[in-house]
């Protein structure tokens, strides 16, 4: 989450209050049924903010009632809406403040498995999300190479993924040696100091 916690001492060893009521903030670039939304939430702390995106009204009810279970509804702003439009859909003062952004390709589970993140859309996203990540921010995204489309979303978002300068971040790819088939593979993405 960047290593921005609400207790850095300042020059005379005391908390700052501008510190303490820096507020963390993250997104979930792709809602689905909440749980990355939910983990964010935990990791966001009470003063923290998480925007959530996702185009489906059944992805966004989904997340919607696991966060009120969890009594964490007032940490989430849900948006029925593209991730691709993080630039418009955010308040501008959010652009270099974000500490994490989460994607997970692919498809709704227990949805229409038609809906898929698409290359275009993902590959825009991911690079305004770059360049609204706070220094030491995070982005990971988790890739589906094994559905129809999946694959060329995959090669589209690696192809991306290289293109990034290393003087603006560090990006590493892990991948699965031993699985069958196509397995997912994740991408983390975290941005110089
Ligand atoms: C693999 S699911 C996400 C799973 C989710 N992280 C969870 O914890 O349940 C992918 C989601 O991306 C959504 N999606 C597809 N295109 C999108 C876009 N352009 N912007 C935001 N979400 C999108 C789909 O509707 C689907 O719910």
């Amino acid at each position: 989450m960047g290593g921005r916690g609400e207790s850095i001492p300042d020059n005379d060893g005391q908390i700052s209050m501008q510190e303490r009521n820096r507020r963390i903030l993250a997104v979930d670039a792709t809602v689905g049924n909440g749980h990355d939304t939910l983990f964010l939430a935990e990791c966001v702390g009470a003063n923290g903010l998480v925007y959530g995106f996702d185009i489906q009204s059944a992805a966004i009810e989904a997340a919607s009632n696991r966060l009120s279970d969890a009594r964490l509804l007032q940490r989430v702003v849900l948006l029925e809406a593209g991730h691709e439009r993080l630039a418009e859909m955010l308040p501008q003062d959010t652009k270099g403040n974000l500490q994490a952004v989460m994607f997970n390709l692919g498809y709704l589970p227990g949805g229409d498995k038609s809906v898929i993140t698409r290359a275009d859309t993902t590959v825009r996203a991911l690079q305004t999300a770059l360049e609204w990540l706070a220094p030491q921010g995070v982005i990971t995204c988790v890739i589906y190479p094994g559905h129809p489309g999946g694959a060329e979303e995959s090669d589209r978002v690696l192809q991306w993924a290289r293109t990034v300068d290393q003087r603006q971040a560090q990006v590493l790819w892990y991948r699965f040696l031993n699985q069958q088939n196509r397995p997912p593979t994740l991408l983390a993405i975290s941005r110089n100091g």
